[in-house]
């Protein structure tokens, strides 16, 4: 009899054990009050930026001394200075950011007759984009209106995409990044704009999948196609180490990408790419989680990261964990994208304590072009306090177009 009690008691605790030590590895070490302490850091850094921000220019990366280089408004970046102070007066409640918000926005309005670049999405989304959603100003919708058209003049029926670039050697230059472009057109469609711009994010949707993804979840760069046939002409890298390398910013905007087209849609063959990509992402990461530059460059661990590839990817992760019905799937994404932050919470990403004027450290913009090597990026905080507020809270995340 005591014999057969004490194996119950064994099996008992062995449970209890198996039990605790499955919960804890569900569990990351991110946690609200990091992330509240992330999000007060960033709070500060930004307003100093602002204070001594320049009239019609635009935070993009740092120079050694830690001070900004400020840029143009027809610069790719140009939006996320002004979405960085829309995202923290939204969660700060400060109305000295609004009035900072809708200077540095107002200063961007021409962009939306910009059709030298597919770049308008990025410029205006992050700025309009997320005024009118914060302010509901009609003004802020007309302007996105006229951009989604400027965005749709690059678009090739016959190949099926929006051209990317008009600079380099290329013939018709499309690049994974573009698919984030592509939120401007869905949006636009469903609120007053030509029903096409659907077809058109759509069409380069499905185009990407077919010609940008590989067969291993790794993605091309760049894509190169022929704008009087329709055919493609070369599979390039233009930021990343190889040809058939996997620039890690470029998976990132395509987890995000692909996510946002799932979103919009509900068309699953762009939640399986998502997965497909973020797996692929999850699979080859360094144990702080935070990527390198590219997943192939050859000097690893010795080589600069990109914290900026680590924030997108983490903000598309919280959203595409919501996304997939795969409780596995689930788990995995959310405690990903809880690692990632964890990370760049640290002291190892967060300037907090050096001269930097930005947010977090160690983003790189081209280390291909030896171009903005381990700075910051506007663009790697302006994701990264997306996902800090996504993390925080989940019921912000944009819903499904068919649940809205
Ligand atoms: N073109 C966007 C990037 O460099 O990530």
């Amino acid at each position: 009899m005591k014999t057969k009690r004490a194996a119950c008691f064994v099996l008992l605790l062995s449970f209890l054990f198996a039990t605790l030590s499955a919960f804890s590895a569900d569990k990351t070490a991110m946690n609200k009050k990091k992330a509240q302490q992330a999000l007060s850091y960033a709070l500060g850094q930004i307003t100093a930026t602002a204070q001594n921000g320049k009239e019609g220019l635009f935070a993009r990366t740092t120079e050694p001394d830690g001070s900004w280089r400020w840029v143009k408004p027809n610069d790719w970046t140009s939006g996320f200075f002004p979405g960085l102070l829309w995202l923290l007066h939204e969660s700060s409640g400060k109305k000295q950011l609004r009035e900072w918000a809708e200077k540095w926005t107002a200063a961007l309005e021409d962009q939306k007759n910009n059709v030298k670049t597919h770049d308008v999405g990025f410029i205006l989304n992050s700025s309009f984009g997320n005024g009118l959603r914060i302010t509901g100003r009609s003004e802020y919708r007309s302007v996105l209106l006229a951009g989604a058209k400027s965005l749709s003049s690059r678009f090739n029926p016959t190949i099926g995409c929006i051209r990317s670039w008009d600079h380099g050697t290329w013939t018709f230059p499309v690049i994974i990044d573009n698919l984030m472009n592509l939120e401007l057109l869905f949006w636009a469609a469903q609120n007053g704009g030509e029903p096409r711009f659907r077809e058109i994010a759509v069409s380069h949707a499905l185009k990407t999948i077919a010609e940008h993804i590989r067969p291993d979840g790794g993605t091309f760069h760049v894509v190169d196609y022929d704008p009087v046939s329709g055919a493609v002409k070369q599979k390039k890298t233009h930021q990343g180490y190889r040809d058939d390398s996997t620039w890690t910013r470029g998976q990132a905007w395509g987890i995000y990408g692909f996510t946002m087209c799932f979103r919009e849609t509900g068309d699953r063959r762009f939640l399986e790419a998502a997965t497909r990509l973020a797996n692929y992402f999850l699979d080859r990461l360094p144990p702080d989680y935070v990527p390198y530059w590219d997943f192939q460059a050859p000097g690893i661990p010795q080589e600069p990261r990109d914290s900026a590839a680590g924030a997108i990817a983490a903000s598309g992760l919280l959203e595409l964990c919501l996304r997939t019905p795969d409780a596995a799937l689930q788990s995995r994404y959310r405690q990903a994208a809880e690692k990632i932050l964890d990370s760049l919470c640290s002291p190892a990403y967060l300037t907090r304590g050096t001269p930097m004027k930005s947010i977090l450290a160690h983003a790189t913009g081209s280390k291909a072009a030896n171009s903005e090597v381990d700075v910051a990026l506007i663009y790697g905080d302006y994701y990264f306090v997306e996902a800090l507020l996504r993390y925080l809270h989940p019921e912000r995340i944009p819903k499904p177009a068919a649940a809205r």
